[in-house]
């Protein structure tokens, strides 16, 4: 597949990648192509990755183990044999053990250190830095402070899952060691309808439901390839639903009651559909957002993260739970007449005598979400049922 967009983001990237020592740092939401983007990038690269299981070192060693190693390595890279008995019959003899941890700890950061010295000119790729263990983020910091002059460190990460060492990283870096940051956006809307049409011969419009994040758009095309209805693609729904279980339960309810209001709410209203007291929905909004499930959609509004996480959600809740909800955001007396623009849209096909199927199939929305919009457009007019529509929209 053809990379879509990120011609500025590969130039910058390069520019500072020739300016070697550097470290840089490239962060986005999951999905968002920071993976795809390094494929671009002119080697050499190692490239390891960080796990959630962070096992000490697994990045380095990972990334090690491709390295191409030169013939006569520095004694000190002998001290790298515990951790890659794969190259034992290519690096020197294990320096004599010493008592000190901390001094074997030390040569072992000289090991990385001299062995990056003897790969330059090299980038040592780090990837999804949010999982780092406590040993490779102590190794990256000492490297970086260090970096032989045509090596370069480059780091990715989600944001949204990231407790600090980013920070700390950056803040002691020597002044000699050029620095960049990339926040990678998700596509714009021409570039969404350009990698859907790599994907499929005839694609719909598929930057509303996705905003632009390449993972979605791929994971809907393919489901739309084989011939399914638009809905949320299975790799995406269980990545929303893993990160949605991991919130603690006043955090998991306002994301609950974010998919079950229709439109971006407040925290009032998110505190109210809830049910949980102001400043726990005030932390467990902080903490949606920060995993990347919540944002900010104007200020002070907050939804899910796009249509398709919204409706793994709304899928999610089990029926109790999800009576409850409507019961409570149907409880304060909404305006009459307060009906959004997709409500109207969806109300004036159900007047035209559309099932909601037809009406998902013609809007590219679920059947859920098209129940839901009726459900509460009818609430809204002061309706109970969609027979009465036509005289109320026309
Ligand atoms: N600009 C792009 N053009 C074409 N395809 C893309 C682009 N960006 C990403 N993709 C595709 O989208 C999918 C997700 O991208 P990628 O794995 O790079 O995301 P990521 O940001 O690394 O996500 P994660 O945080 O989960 O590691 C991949 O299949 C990738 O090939
Ligand atoms: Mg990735």
């Amino acid at each position: 597949m053809p990379l879509v967009g990120r011609e500025h983001e590969l130039r910058r990237l390069a520019e500072t990648l020739a300016r070697p020592p550097a470290v840089v740092m490239i962060d986005g939401e999951a999905g968002v192509g920071k993976t795809r983007l390094l494929r671009e990038l002119p080697g050499p690269l190692l490239v390891g990755n960080c796990h959630p299981m962070r096992f000490p070192f697994g990045p380095i060693v990972e990334a090690l183990r491709h390295a191409t190693l030169p013939p006569s390595l520095n004694p000190i890279t002998g001290a790298l044999r515990p951790l890659l008995p794969e190259f034992a019959h290519l690096l020197p003899l294990a320096p004599p053990p010493v008592q000190d941890p901390q001094v074997e700890r030390h040569r072992l950061f000289r090991a990385v250190l001299s062995l990056l010295e003897s790969l330059q000119p090299v980038t040592l790729v780090v990837e999804d830095i949010h999982w780092i263990d406590a040993d490779t983020r102590d190794l990256l910091g000492f490297l970086s402070r260090c970096l032989p002059p045509r090596a370069a460190l480059l780091l990715t990460y989600r944001p949204e899952d990231l407790g600090g060492p980013v920070a700390a990283l950056r803040s002691h870096l020597p002044p000699h060691i050029a620095y960049a940051q990339f926040s990678l956006p998700p596509l714009d809307r021409a570039e969404t309808a350009l990698l859907a049409k790599h994907l499929l011969p005839d694609p719909p419009d598929l930057w509303p439901l996705t905003v632009g994040v390449p993972f979605a758009i791929e994971e809907l095309a393919r489901m739309l390839a084989e011939g399914h209805p638009p809905g949320t693609p299975p790799a995406l729904r269980d990545a929303v639903l893993l990160k949605l279980e991991a919130l603690p339960v006043a955090a998991r309810r306002v994301v609950q009651a974010a998919a079950v209001l229709e439109e971006p709410s407040c925290e009032r209203s998110l505190a109210a559909a809830a049910g949980v007291p102001a400043e726990q929905c005030e932390r467990g909004l902080a903490e949606a957002i920060r995993r990347g499930l919540l944002r900010e959609t104007t200020p002070g509004q907050y939804g899910l993260r796009h249509p398709l996480a919204k409706q793994a959600v709304y899928d999610s809740i089990t029926p109790g739970l999800r009576r409850r909800l409507h019961r409570r955001i149907e409880a304060p007396s909404e305006p009459r007449g307060a009906v959004s623009p997709r409500e109207e849209q969806v109300i004036r096909l159900a007047a035209q005598g559309l099932t909601n199927r037809e009406i998902a199939e013609s809007l590219f929305l679920s059947p859920r979400t098209v129940e839901v919009h009726v459900a509460n457009a009818l609430r809204k007019l002061g309706l109970t049922s969609r027979r009465q529509l036509p005289r109320s929209t026309t």
